[in-house]
């Protein structure tokens, strides 16, 4: 047998070396290569058939009609473009405990019941344990197939005998190609299985779900390897207190990115919520004045979060300025500027602005929301209903275009809102079916005309 080779293989970006560094040259991470073992013969390489494939007009490529699986779970159809397309492979992705294996067994369920079978290996959990899970989401036991299996081999073969109409796979850190020397869950590993599992998936015409853990700061371990690997992204948001579950597309071959499903965990499974807004707007408080909605980027994606604000007569000498969740600096310049150019008095006055849900705002794009819930709990009056306030404010209390509004206002109309207040020099953009867009020039113009000041 030829001796194995190593490689390092760093765990974000996939940058090869035959030599460890401190510091990945691809993508400037810090101990992130990880050594990998190859026994040379093996691997998708070798395997490469040498008939070699003509080049055609696109004209003469035979049009795929792309016929859809709908799981039955309307928020998932939607966000994956209609269903689960033939061959197609998803990696749904998600922190620990968000919901991702209760999701693809509800999908089974919904699937089932539509006289489709799909194959649930898991590798996270006992054959036992999803039992467990399927009888405490109330799902008929009879109709859902399940295998505990890891190695990679004995999944494909499994993905080949039965006939099968999707498979899923839970999780690809832990399932292991026996040929791959590193263990489960390395970057090699990771890479070797989807390959495989996902060239067999589309040979057969067979959807694929790949489960994908994400690590604490956000990324899915090995990101770049996988997401090229598949055809789909699907994160899975949402912290473990609160029981809003988000379903976003980050990659969709298939489909838009701009999609988001919404779900709430319950005690029975998950729940879609067929009017996300009504759930988002009850845990606002209603009809009090001091609370905007803003959409902030979160990296790629819009997030719609709430700002709050408390402005009230203070009865100390040096008043409070309290922030969480946004820089206090800012805060402290943005009423500034509405005591310079609105007058408004605010010396006298505490403020505290708190952003719900334990979010963070880092970039200015919010400025005009801040100001807005400043503005309304200083007059006491609710801010208008369904609207969102997006803009950076400068020192002269000018309302400046931000990045991305287009992704921002989107998200705003997808989450049930109907009006966005939004800066002067962006009110060219393509209107949004559903949203009545609001210019506005200044911060005296935006309280003026919008938030109730004389
Ligand atoms: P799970 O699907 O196991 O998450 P993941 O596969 O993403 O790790 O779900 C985990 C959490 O969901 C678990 O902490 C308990 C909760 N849960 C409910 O609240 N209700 C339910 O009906 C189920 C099945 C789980
Ligand atoms: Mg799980």
């Amino acid at each position: 047998m030829a001796k194995a080779k190593t490689q390092f293989v760093c765990r974000h970006c996939g940058y090869r070396t035959p030599k460890w560094m401190g510091r990945c040259p691809g993508c400037q991470e810090w101990e992130s290569l990880e050594e990998e073992l190859t026994k040379p013969s093996s691997g998708a390489g070798a395997k490469r058939s040498l008939e070699p494939v003509r080049p055609t007009p696109l004209s003469d490529v035979a049009a795929e009609e792309v016929g859809r699986m709908a799981t039955g779970l309307d928020e998932l159809d939607r966000v994956l473009g209609g269903g689960l397309a033939p061959g197609a492979v998803t990696l749904l992705s998600g922190e620990p405990g968000v919901g991702k294996s209760t999701l693809l067994l509800q999908a089974a369920a919904g699937l089932a019941t539509r006289g489709r079978r799909l194959l649930y290996v898991t590798g996270e959990e006992s054959a036992a344990q999803v039992r467990l899970r399927a009888e405490r989401l109330g799902l008929d036991l009879s109709v859902l197939w399940v295998a505990a299996e890891t190695r990679v081999e004995a999944i494909c073969e499994m993905m080949s005998d039965g006939d099968w109409d999707v498979a899923a796979v839970d999780s690809i850190q832990t399932t292991a190609a026996s040929d791959v020397a590193s263990p489960a869950g390395s970057p090699g590993q990771i890479r070797e299985a989807a390959a495989r599992l996902g060239s067999l998936a589309k040979s057969r015409g067979l959807p694929l779900w790949l489960v994908g853990h994400i690590t604490k700061d956000g990324s899915i371990a090995g990101p770049k390897l996988l997401e090229h690997l598949v055809d789909t992204v699907l994160y899975f948001e949402g912290d473990r207190e609160r029981s809003l579950r988000l379903l976003r597309a980050f990659k969709n071959r298939f489909g838009s990115v701009n999609e988001i499903g919404v779900f709430e965990m319950t005690g029975s499974g998950l729940g879609e919520v067929a009017n996300p807004s009504a759930l988002f707007l009850s845990e606002r408080p209603e009809g009090s004045s001091g609370s905007v909605v803003t959409p902030v980027m979160e990296g790629q994606r819009p997030l719609l979060i709430e700002v709050q604000a408390l402005v009230s007569a203070s009865p100390l000498a040096m008043p409070r300025r309290q922030s969480l969740g946004v820089d206090s600096a800012r805060v402290g310049l943005l009423a500034a500027v509405l005591e310079k150019k609105v007058r408004l008095k605010l010396f006298d006055r505490d403020i505290f602005v708190n952003v719900a849900g334990g979010a963070r705002i880092s970039e200015p794009a919010a400025d005009l929301a801040i100001v807005a819930a400043m503005g309304s709990s200083w007059v006491d009056i609710p801010a208008p209903a369904s609207t969102v306030f997006i803009g950076e404010v400068g020192l002269a209390g000018e309302v400046r275009s931000v990045a991305r509004l287009e992704p921002r206002l989107n998200e705003a109309q997808k989450m049930g809102f109907t009006r966005a207040v939004i800066p002067h020099s962006e009110s060219k953009k393509p209107s949004i079916k559903g949203l009545e867009l609001l210019p506005v020039k200044s911060v005296a113009q935006l309280l003026r005309t919008h938030m109730g000041f004389k």
